[in-house]
């Protein structure tokens, strides 16, 4: 085979992909109306608030997904009102156990419940701004998720205000409120994980993309237009191809967020936004711009060569 002929069969055909079907697999159980059309309202409510449908560079958006953090921003606050509200336990037990000698738990555990709202609160908009990108069966968790965590809230904030009324800061009734939270919460906390470790929700899409110190020939170079999206392969991985002037640019083809096919997305200058949920990344370094992406997309050193458009995975693969 000459080696055009091998240049043109990395050449992958362009295929429409569709999200939905990417993530509600035909073989799960009938969603249940009431609960999809609740969260079609909600999903379109909180993309107002957040203005997911303005024009890049959707700060506000970015800003909750966290991609200026290059990190999820809802999965590191949520561990303020989980470390918070297990802490209120604690103290809620030690004053339980002897009110007298642990006096001072009392005021630990009110300090500490209000540290989780306050963190809660914070989670729950980050966790919306997430879950609104979310399709079938990983959105129907996501919005139990989002229901329990809610109810979590409302308990500690019953059980917040019955210690207001405690000269001592506490009261049997407000701490076994604050226990029914704390299971209510463990719940909720339960099916945040069954979102990222078995949906794959907010997983970085291209962690286990593997590339070579050597170039590779992808194909000729006056096979390649200006401006022009293309996608080939580069050790087995899909990446996304761009020519501008002399200059060629390529990111792995496989948006982070959710799997979206990079090279099928809309071209702006060096900056291509995914066709699924609008991320934005720089072809020129792969730098993630606009969320819900927040990883970077892997980038590949191109070089021409006798004729050749040749790529390889740049450093730290
Ligand atoms: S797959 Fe969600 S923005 Fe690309």
């Amino acid at each position: 085979m000459s080696e055009t002929s091998d240049a043109q069969n990395n050449l992958v055909s362009l295929t429409t992909s569709d999200p939905v079907s990417e993530t509600s697999p035909s073989s799960e159980a009938a969603p249940q109306p009431f609960a999809e059309r609740l969260s079609d309202q909600l999903q379109h409510i909180i993309g107002v608030l957040i203005g997911a449908n303005r024009k890049p560079p959707r700060r506000f958006k970015s800003f909750l997904n966290g991609t200026w953090l290059r990190h999820p921003l809802h999965a590191l606050l949520t561990d303020i009102p989980v470390g918070s509200w297990v802490l209120t336990a604690i103290f809620d037990i030690l004053w339980l156990i002897s009110p007298g000698t642990f006096a001072w738990a009392a005021r630990g555990a009110e300090v500490a419940v209000i540290f989780g709202i306050l963190g809660a609160l914070a989670a729950a908009c980050t966790g919306f701004a997430d879950w609104s990108d979310t399709y079938g069966s990983e959105r129907r968790v996501g919005l139990n998720h989002a229901i329990f965590n809610s109810s979590a809230l409302v308990l500690y904030i019953v059980s917040l205000a019955l210690r207001f009324t405690q000269a001592s800061g506490d009261s049997i009734i407000a701490a076994v409120v604050g226990f029914i939270g704390l299971g209510v919460m463990s719940y909720a906390a339960y099916l945040g994980g069954e979102m990222v470790f078995t949906k794959g929700t907010n997983v970085n899409h291209t962690a286990w993309e593997v590339g070579s110190d050597a170039f590779e020939e992808i194909m000729p170079v006056e096979q390649v237009e200006e401006n022009k999206l293309y996608r080939v392969m580069v050790s087995g991985v899909p990446v996304a191809l761009l020519r501008q002037g002399l200059q060629f640019y390529a990111i792995s083809a496989t948006c982070s967020h959710a799997g979206g096919p990079l090279d099928e997305g809309s071209l702006e200058g060096d900056v291509v936004q995914c066709p699924w949920h609008a991320s934005r990344f720089c072809m020129r370094d792969g730098r993630a711009l606009t969320g819900p992406a927040t990883a970077n997309a892997p980038r590949y050193d191109v070089r021409v060569q006798n004729g050749q458009v040749e790529a390889r995975r740049a450093g730290g693969h």
